[in-house]
C-alpha cells in the first residue's frame, strides 16, 4: 500500500478561483475532514452570522504549515472564537461578558485566547483560577489593555501581603470568598490599592461567604469611601441549566437579599451569578434585570452548556485530528489491541480498522475504549467510526471503511463529533475532555 500523508483541508492552500474558494470555505465550516455535504446546522449559522473572516495573512500561514509526519494536531481557529464572542454578545444583549480563560482557556491556550478577546468590545474582564494563570494572561496583554481586569476566582487565598503585592504587580483583581481573607484584606488596606470582588455562597456550598456574614460585609463597606468598594459581587449557580430546581430558587432568593442589602453600601458594584447555562436560560432567570454580566466559558469555545442544548450560533473553536498510521482488514474472530478487548464477530460493523496516532498520553480519555459499540467515536472518511478495543498510550484503533487510507485524518474533536455525546461515552463532561490535551498534541493557530 502506498503511504500517503494528506494535509487536512483546513490547512490546504486556497485556489484563486472564486467558486473553489467558496467550496473551500464551506468545507472549512461544515466539513473539515470528510467529504460530506455542509450540515444544515452549520449552513443556518453561517446565514445568520456570515462567513467568519479570513485574512490573507492567516491563509498564508496555513499554507506554510506542513503536516507530514505529524501524528496528531489541534487546530485552533481565531475566526471561530471571534465569531462566538459576537454571537454571545448578540445573545446577551445588555449583559456584559466576562470570558473565563482559566485552565489554559479550557485547553485552547490562555494567552492566545486572551489576546484575541482583549480586542473585542463588550468584555468586562477575563477570569482565571490562580495567581499564576493571572500572571500568564496579563503578560499576554498589551500595555494599552492594562485597564482590562483579570479576575482571579480562587487562587488568592489565604490572603497575605505577598498575595496583595503579586496582584498589584500583575494587575490582578482577587475574588475574596472567606471571611478571614476579607478582613485581612481590609486591615492591610488593599481596598485602596486593588480592584477586587466578593463572592457569596448562596447554596452551592463551594466557595463564598456564608449569608450570615452579609451584615458584616455591609457594615465594612458602609465605612469606606465609594472608590474603595468592590468592583463586583457574585455568586455561582449550582444548577444553571435547571431554573426550576429548588436549589436554584433558594440561590436566587439569597442573591436578591445580597443585592438588596448591598444596594446602598456598594452601589457601583457589578453583579453576576451565572455561566453559560444561565445565559441559555436568561429569560427564565430574567438575567439582565438581576445581573450586570455573565461569566462564560464553555459556550465561548463553541460547546453548548448541556447535552442537547441549542447551539445559538456558536461553533467549536478546537479541532483535534489524528492521522491513520496503519490500516488492516478484519475477519470474524480477530481480537484488537491490549487484552484483545474488542472481538470481531460474524457480520460485525468492523470490517476494516485504522490505527490512529493519538492515545491517552495525548489526552484521549481511556474510558472511550470500546468493547463493542460502546466506546468513543471519531469522524473518518465522511462518517462516524467507533473506537475498537483499548485506547493505548500513543495509539487508538477505530473502525473504518474500505476506502480509508494511511495518511487520512480522523477528527476526534470538532464539527462532526458532538462534545456531549463523546463525553457521555467517557462517563464525563466536555469540560474534562477539552482541558485534558497534553503538550504532545501540536497546536496550530490561525
Ligand atoms: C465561578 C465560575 N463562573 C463561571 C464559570 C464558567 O462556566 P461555563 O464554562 O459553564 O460557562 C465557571 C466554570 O467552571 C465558574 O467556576
Amino acid at each position: 500500500m502506498t503511504v500517503k500523508k494528506r494535509t487536512p483541508p483546513f490547512l490546504e492552500k486556497k485556489t484563486a478561483s472564486p467558486s473553489d474558494r467558496e467550496k473551500t470555505r464551506s468545507n472549512e465550516l461544515g466539513d473539515s475532514v470528510g467529504g460530506s455535504q455542509e450540515s444544515t446546522l452549520i449552513r443556518k449559522i453561517r446565514e445568520k452570522f456570515g462567513t467568519p473572516l479570513e485574512s490573507a495573512e492567516s491563509d498564508a500561514k496555513k499554507a506554510a504549515v506542513d503536516l507530514r509526519g505529524r501524528r496528531a494536531v489541534m487546530e485552533l481557529r481565531a475566526d471561530r472564537l471571534v465569531h462566538n464572542i459576537r454571537a454571545l454578545r448578540e445573545l446577551s444583549g445588555q449583559l456584559e461578558i466576562l470570558p473565563m480563560v482559566k485552565a489554559n482557556a479550557y485547553g485552547h491556550g490562555a494567552q492566545w485566547v486572551s489576546r484575541i478577546l482583549a480586542q473585542q468590545t463588550g468584555i468586562c474582564g477575563l477570569g482565571v483560577a490562580s495567581l499564576e494563570e493571572g500572571r500568564e494572561v496579563r503578560r499576554s496583554l498589551k500595555d494599552s489593555q492594562r485597564t482590562l481586569r483579570v479576575v482571579v476566582f480562587s487562587g488568592a487565598s489565604p490572603w497575605t501581603e505577598e498575595v496583595g503585592q503579586f496582584c498589584e504587580a500583575y494587575g490582578l483583581s482577587p475574588v475574596l470568598y472567606t471571611e478571614e481573607d476579607f478582613l485581612s484584606f481590609l486591615r492591610q488596606g488593599w481596598q485602596k490599592r486593588l480592584s477586587y470582588e466578593l463572592k457569596f455562597n448562596t447554596g452551592m456550598n463551594r466557595l463564598g461567604f456564608g449569608m450570615g456574614f452579609l451584615s458584616r460585609v455591609k457594615r465594612e463597606l458602609e465605612k469606606m469611601p465609594a472608590e474603595h468598594h468592590p468592583a463586583g459581587v457574585m455568586t455561582h449557580l449550582a444548577c444553571g441549566d435547571q431554573p426550576e430546581h429548588a436549589l436554584t430558587r433558594q440561590q436566587l432568593d439569597h442573591y436578591s437579599v445580597i443585592r438588596r442589602e448591598l444596594a446602598n453600601a456598594a452601589p457601583s458594584a457589578r453583579y453576576s451569578l451565572g455561566a453559560s447555562s444561565a445565559l441559555w436560560n436568561q429569560k427564565q432567570f430574567r438575567l439582565s434585570e438581576i445581573s450586570d454580566h455573565v461569566r462564560l466559558g464553555l459556550s465561548l469555545y463553541g460547546v453548548p452548556p448541556w447535552k442537547g442544548a441549542p447551539l445559538r450560533g456558536i461553533l467549536p473553536v478546537m479541532t483535534v485530528k489524528a492521522q491513520v498510521l496503519q490500516k488492516r482488514a478484519l475477519k470474524s474472530g480477530d481480537l484488537v489491541g491490549y487484552d484483545g478487548a474488542f472481538r470481531v464477530t460474524q457480520g460485525s460493523f468492523a470490517q476494516h480498522m485504522a490505527v490512529l496516532g493519538l492515545g491517552y498520553a495525548d489526552g484521549v480519555n481511556r474510558h472511550l475504549s470500546g468493547k463493542s459499540q460502546d466506546g468513543g467515536y471519531v469522524w473518518l472518511g465522511g462518517r462516524e467510526e467507533r473506537v475498537l478495543g483499548r485506547v493505548s498510550m500513543d495509539l487508538t484503533s477505530v473502525s473504518c471503511s474500505a476506502s480509508v487510507e494511511v495518511g487520512d485524518w480522523a477528527e476526534w474533536v470538532g464539527d462532526h463529533v458532538d462534545h456531549w455525546a463523546q463525553a457521555e461515552n467517557a462517563g464525563t463532561i466536555p469540560y474534562d475532555l477539552l482541558t485534558c490535551w497534553s503538550d504532545r498534541v501540536e497546536r496550530i493557530t490561525n
